[in-house]
């Protein structure tokens, strides 16, 4: 997919949310161009699973805006951002555990595809193709997920990191062209987190944007063109992995806390 490395995909202006007394993001501005993976990182209760909330249209904001594609969908329900390609995976699983590898990516296409219910209940030849489209369009997805081997396999009787690329698979069947991943390698061992890290990036080479909030600092040093970092709510520094690893306030708040 060709992609335009100056466009943005994602821009939030002036986004705040207040709860109750508390203001969990205050005016935050962040630009996702088209094409990079932008990292979000900060100390518990920064306000960065808040950001996604706000951007994701699971929560509205206080006051600010946010644009996707340069369009404002600052008012519009998740469904809604969501088929327009914004798409995300949440800080747990959410995942359907009784079901299969495939049954749950096949899941998240046919709520892309619209078959609608009755047709699923009375499938007509032409419904029946528009199945086959989709089963191949899930099996390429568990292909590129690397979940071939387990694409029969119970997702609740899976490994913590193949739950973990399964709920990725389960947002690429939704057709991102932004995808925001909440603490993807959390929980998981080395080697779980260099085969999340590489889907990341083979998520990118097939055009589509992403912004991750991870804890992980090799991981996001490793993921990242450009990473911005939220402390109590306000943005306190943005830029390179390199520029962020020396920056004085980021250390000060941040990096140098063992926690
Ligand atoms: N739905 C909510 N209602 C009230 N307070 C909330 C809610 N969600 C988050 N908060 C508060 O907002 C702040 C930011 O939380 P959060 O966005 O989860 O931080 P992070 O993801 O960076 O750890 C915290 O003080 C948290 O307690
Ligand atoms: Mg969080």
């Amino acid at each position: 997919m060709k992609t335009d490395k100056n466009k943005k995909i994602l821009e939030l202006a002036g986004l705040t949310k207040v709860f109750g007394g508390l203001v969990a993001v205050q005016g935050l501005d962040l630009e996702v161009k088209t094409g990079e993976i932008m990292g979000l990182i900060g100390p518990n209760g920064a306000g960065k699973t808040t950001v996604f909330n706000l951007t994701s249209g699971v929560l509205m904001p206080t006051e600010g805006k946010v644009l996707f594609n340069g369009e404002d969908i600052t008012h519009l329900k998740p469904d809604r951002i969501a088929q327009k390609g914004l798409v995300r995976t949440f800080q747990a699983n959410t995942l359907f555990p009784e079901f299969t590898v495939m049954e749950n990516v096949l899941l998240g296409c046919h709520l892309q595809a619209d078959i609608g219910f009755f047709e699923d209940l009375f499938p007509l030849a032409s419904s029946r193709k528009k199945r086959d489209r989709v089963d191949e369009k899930a099996m390429d997805i568990i292909n590129f997920a690397g979940m071939h081997d387990y694409r029969r396999e119970t997702a609740k009787n899976l490994a913590h990191g193949y739950q973990r690329l399964l709920g990725v698979a389960i947002a690429l069947a939704a057709k991102p062209r932004l995808l925001m991943l909440d603490e993807p390698v959390s929980g998981m061992n080395a080697e779980e987190k260099t085969t999340m890290m590489e889907l990341i990036f083979r998520v990118r080479e097939q055009g589509i944007s992403v912004l991750v909030v991870e804890h992980d600092m090799r991981v996001v040093m490793g993921l990242c063109d450009r990473i911005a970092v939220l402390n109590f709510g306000r943005k306190i520094a943005q830029g390179t992995p390199s520029e962020i690893q020396n920056n004085k306030d980021v250390i000060e708040a941040y990096l140098g806390v063992d926690e």
